[in-house]
């Protein structure tokens, strides 16, 4: 004899169902998901896209109508500046960075040029583009505090306890995109020429874009990190005369921003870095 189920039937195969791992009701057709179309808002996807589309263009653009022009450009006039003031206005009339449109100042450097410390990052933010200077920013405020814990200051008039503070890129990327590729490798041979004119004894580099860039490395920052390199310079016209300077690399202060329990990750990189300077920590 048949009867219909009750509310309680029901509600038991059901519950078979899903203690057996059924969590899914299936159709009797099957469905291609490859061909479903993710419901994004249309403006979320329209400004993906174009993000995308213009990093790929300006990539494109700099293969096809001479990045090496540009590189090549950019190693002339970083070679020929003999003073951070001539390094500061080839910068300013190298126009191979189409970013240098788009910002409103061009970011050179902050801190004391005799320093034995040169801090380096990866690009200018919206308070560094708008003020001309490096790190001035909520991570700039960070860096310095970290910096104070080891007694360093961009302010001391003393080499051994001040820092000279300058980023691999010198113009602000549009909405603090990371550098591109093609940015980062014409942005080099200024970057390596204002480690040479400064000749520091040690370098920190602040973050990966400024670590991989200057390193030569792929390995991520969690790999560079804890431990001493050896910078060379990457730009062949500018590597005269060996220079070979101890360089420590360590997260971004816009990373402990956001993510603050890695501070104590930094704060082992700044006990190695207090450890050679051989100064006695706060
Ligand atoms: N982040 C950097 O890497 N550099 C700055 O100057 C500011 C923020």
């Amino acid at each position: 004899m048949i009867h219909s189920a009750t509310q309680q039937d029901i509600i038991s195969a059901l519950q078979w169902y899903i203690d057996h791992g059924v969590s899914d009701c299936v159709l009797n057709d099957p469905i291609n998901r490859f061909n479903i179309v993710p419901e994004v808002p249309k403006s979320a996807m329209i400004s993906a896209i174009s993000d995308i589309a213009s990093k790929q263009l300006q990539e494109n653009i700099q293969t096809f109508l001479g990045k090496s022009d540009a590189y090549d450009e950019a190693v002339k006039l970083a070679k020929s500046a003999n003073s951070l003031e001539e390094l500061a206005k080839a910068i300013i009339d190298f126009d191979g960075i189409a970013i240098k449109k788009t910002a409103s100042n061009m970011v050179f450097a902050d801190g004391n040029p005799k320093s034995e410390i040169m801090v380096i990052g990866e690009a200018p933010g919206a308070e560094e583009d708008r003020r001309g200077k490096p790190f001035i920013g909520a991570s700039g405020r960070l860096l310095d505090k970290i910096l104070s814990y080891i007694d360093l200051s961009r302010k001391s008039g003393n080499p051994e306890k001040s820092v000279y503070i300058s980023n691999i890129l010198n113009w602000r990327p549009p909405g603090n995109r990371t550098p591109s590729s093609a940015e980062i490798e014409v942005s080099l041979p200024f970057i390596e020429r204002h480690i040479q004119l400064i000749e520091p004894k040690i370098i920190i580099l602040c973050g990966g874009v400024a670590a991989k860039s200057l390193l030569g490395s792929e390995y991520s920052i969690s790999r560079l990190r804890k431990k001493w390199h050896d910078y060379k310079p990457r730009t062949q016209a500018i590597n005269s005369g060996n220079i070979s300077i101890p360089a420590i690399a360590t997260y971004h202060p816009s990373y402990l921003l956001r993510t603050p329990i890695q501070k104590k990750l930094v704060w082992e990189d700044m006990l190695i870095l207090q450890k050679r300077l051989g100064f006695s920590v706060k």
